[in-house]
């Protein structure tokens, strides 16, 4: 007969281990930021911060002097490790200039779609895109194709062949994947699409920067069309569907409402979630602060999105459309800035993401009903698992619950071994930039291009 001690010792290891994937990554987290800092260094000053408080966020981040974005940091010797092959001719991390002013030019042009055609592209991508797809999806595997396609369509100006669509996921889901830890780069998998690309650019409907050997080219397309486009689309609609498969009301709401509501769910998704969790700028010059407090010509500012989204909010954790309901703070008044500042290098897409995201949404809230017991945090390191239920079906079933059931106790391990995986992973490619210092190497003239 068993005693009242071991009973209570089972119980206690019993608890313990099951609640181990709840504790454990967190505690996983904090210790892959303490080792990125030991091997990257602790140079950067974070804005909002002790020095830079959030009510100075806009005015620091729009000084003519926070212009600075690669060189003299060492942080971006690790963006430039990501985002190789050819990460000093990604328009994001080139420093201003002709070369940048020439990049950029290109890419508002390519961007410039009228609204008509944005849209019906993105409901011909996303509709092939959920063709097929029922049950259990990852939301971001199950939108990186769609927006490949309407990459390319948009710098090709015709429908994209299955290989080429395969060839930007690959580069894409790559460079995301290393970015988040969660798996080591593939070169192989990216130089096929820049040699791709090199070959095709007699086929681009776009006048192409000037003054570009034809691999400059092909590496900018791939730097913002078929890297940052396809990446920032697929992780912000995943990001949308995510919000509304775990809020069922928002979500049946938003499929009978109109584009004003799925307008306040968007945005209040980017709040929440924004794409961007750092952007760094190195200053160019001094940037007075008053009271004799100057940040001197040198420094690295790391603007925090999340903590400036949170900041000034009621409840800030908690996801409320209703934030952004008419009648409230106009919306250029709230800490909400998911496409940058206006007056540094904003995204060049922030009229067309936002209305194609409206498309895909209301696409797929079309096609079928989604529900989530997976975790929903800013990074996605999950990639958005969701089960898809056809329209019409009738709601949750014996087999759909234990779906959802298994979903989440799948969801914690995952999260509890991802954890692990992204602390190895992450302090190796910490590490292996630090000691490619790609950046660097390029701006001291020691590297022609920094390829990998
Ligand atoms: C919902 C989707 C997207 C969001 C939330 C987003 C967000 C942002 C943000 C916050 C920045 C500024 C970062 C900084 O200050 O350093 C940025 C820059 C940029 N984005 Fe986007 N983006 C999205 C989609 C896209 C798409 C579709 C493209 C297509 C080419 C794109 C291309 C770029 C480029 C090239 C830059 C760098 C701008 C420059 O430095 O001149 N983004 N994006």
């Amino acid at each position: 007969m068993l005693t009242a001690a071991p009973v209570a010792v089972g119980v206690a290891v019993a608890a313990l281990v099951i609640g181990v994937p709840r504790w454990l990554p967190g505690r996983v987290v904090a210790l892959r930021g303490w080792v990125f800092t030991r091997v990257n260094g602790d140079e950067s000053i974070p804005v909002p911060g002790d020095l830079i408080g959030v009510d100075r966020f806009r005015e620091v981040y729009s000084h003519p002097a926070a212009s600075g974005r690669s060189r003299g940091a060492a942080l971006s010797d690790l963006f430039w490790y990501w985002l190789s092959p050819g990460p000093e001719m990604h328009q994001e991390h080139l420093e201003a200039g002709e070369r940048y002013d020439a990049v950029a030019l290109v890419t508002r042009r390519i961007l410039s779609v009228p609204r008509a055609r944005a849209e019906e592209l993105t409901r011909r991508c996303v509709a092939r895109a959920l063709r097929d797809s029922r049950g259990v999806v990852r939301l971001r595997d199950l939108m990186m194709p769609a927006w490949a396609e309407f990459s390319y369509e948009l710098v090709f100006g015709e429908p994209c062949p299955p290989y080429a669509r395969d060839l930007i996921v690959g580069n894409a889901d790559d460079v995301v994947t290393a970015l988040k830890c969660c798996g080591l780069r593939h070169m192989d998998r990216r130089d096929r699409l820049t040699a791709y690309l090199t070959q095709s650019l007699p086929r681009v409907r776009h006048e192409l920067p000037a003054g570009l050997t034809a691999r400059e080219q092909a590496l900018y397309l791939q730097g913002a069309f078929f890297n940052t486009a396809v990446v920032q689309m697929s992780e912000a609609v995943a990001h949308v569907l995510m919000a509304l498969a775990r809020h069922p009301d928002v979500q049946a709401r938003a499929r009978d409402g109109d584009d004003r509501y799925l307008d306040q769910v968007i945005a209040e998704t980017l709040r929440l979630y924004p794409l961007f969790g750092i952007a760094h700028r190195v200053t160019t010059g001094d940037i007075p602060l008053g009271e004799g407090a100057t940040i001197p010509a040198g420094s690295v500012l790391c603007f925090d999105y999340p903590a400036f989204h949170r900041a000034g909010f009621p409840d800030p954790e908690r996801f409320d459309p209703g934030r952004f309901a008419p009648g409230r703070a106009p919306i250029r008044k709230l800490n909400h800035i998911p496409f940058g500042m206006p007056a540094n290098r904003p995204c060049p897409a922030s009229r067309l993401a936002p209305l194609a995201m409206r498309v895909a949404v209301r696409e797929t809230l079309r096609a079928c009903r989604l529900d989530s017991t997976a975790s929903h945090t800013r990074s996605l390191p999950n990639r958005g698992p969701c089960l898809l239920t056809p329209l019409g079906v009738a709601r949750h079933g014996p087999g759909q619950r234990l779906t959802l059931l298994f979903m989440r106790v799948r969801d914690d391990w995952e999260g509890l071994w991802r954890s692990l995986v992204q602390l190895v992973l992450g302090t190796y490619m910490v590490w292996d930039a630090r000691r490619s210092r790609l950046c660097e190497r390029h701006f001291s003239g020691g590297a022609g291009s920094a390829g990998s």
